[in-house]
């Protein structure tokens, strides 16, 4: 931290933080790319001991987005069955270790290429989607999150346990209108519950999710790092849409820890 307003409390100059700014500057403003920022000091916390900035930059707003997902929505227990679609992005390799840090039996579903990086963040079962449809395998859940890939609600509701809850994240246009139009009909109608989540960026989530990183319960995955320079080729690849865990811009700085 360069330097604070007059009313900030929480931080001192020299201070090393992270935060999510997609939420500072206000619309149409959704974060940036740039060696200074200027952000509400509520977007920011303490930069996780132990961690680099790069590794730091990866975590708020996936990290929060898979807590907000599991948690708020998904109402994550102990010993449940939890299905994370898309296991293996940004916001994927995060569920599957917060999911784990929730004491759930976690299963993960990617590609043939990411069965091992997905066992490796704890997943303890694999599904590769080029081989198998889970929805079709006669397995229940108690809790699906969807994050990347396309099934039918109808084929995810199959999925889930008689009281089973789908949490919508990411994923096809089609995935999203089908949770956001039919996830309320579906959830009023049975036991079952469905529907979307959109993340709301607040530094108790952050705090949350930086003690994760210092208890060793979550490691960010860090797919590749670009310079500052090269974030147009960053963007490209990113949309691509198959980064292993994050994609990290780097800034030149000489106080990296
Ligand atoms: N609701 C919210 O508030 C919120 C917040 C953040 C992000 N999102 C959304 O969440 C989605 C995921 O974000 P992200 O940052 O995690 O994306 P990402 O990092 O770009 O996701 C890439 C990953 O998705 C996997 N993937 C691609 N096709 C798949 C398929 N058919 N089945 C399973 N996995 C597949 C890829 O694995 P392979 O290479 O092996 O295919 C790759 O590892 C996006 O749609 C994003 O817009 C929503």
């Amino acid at each position: 931290m360069e330097a604070v307003g007059r009313n900030v409390t929480q931080f001192r100059p020299g201070e090393d933080v992270f935060g999510d700014i997609s939420h500072s500057g206000g619309f149409p403003n959704a974060g940036s790319f740039a060696e200074y920022v200027c952000a509400g000091e509520e977007a920011l916390a303490s930069k996780p001991a132990g961690t680099t900035f790069e590794e730091a930059a990866a975590v708020p707003f996936a990290a929060v987005t898979a807590l907000q997902g599991l948690r708020d929505k998904g109402r994550i227990q102990p010993g449940q069955k939890v299905l994370i679609n898309g296991a293996s992005g940004g916001v994927g390799t995060f569920a599957v270790q917060i999911a784990k840090s929730f004491g759930a039996d976690v299963t993960a579903v990617c590609s043939t290429r990411n069965l091992d990086l997905a066992r490796s963040i704890g997943a303890d079962e694999v599904v590769d989607y080029t081989q198998e449809d889970f929805t079709q395998s006669g397995r229940r859940y108690d809790l699906i999150l969807a994050v990347n890939g396309y099934y039918q609600i109808s084929a995810y509701k199959r999925a889930l346990s008689p009281r089973g809850v789908y949490v919508m994240v990411g994923g096809t246009n089609a995935q999203m209108l089908q949770a956001a139009l039919l996830g309320p009909w579906i959830s009023m109608t049975g036991s079952k519950k469905m529907g979307s989540m959109s993340n709301v960026p607040n530094q108790e989530d952050l705090v949350f999710v930086k003690e994760l990183l210092e208890a060793g319960d979550v490691v960010p995955v860090i797919d590749r790092r670009y310079p500052l320079s090269e974030v147009p080729e960053a963007l490209r690849y990113l949309e691509e849409g198959h980064a292993r865990g994050k994609v990290v811009i780097t800034v030149e700085r000489s106080s990296e820890t």
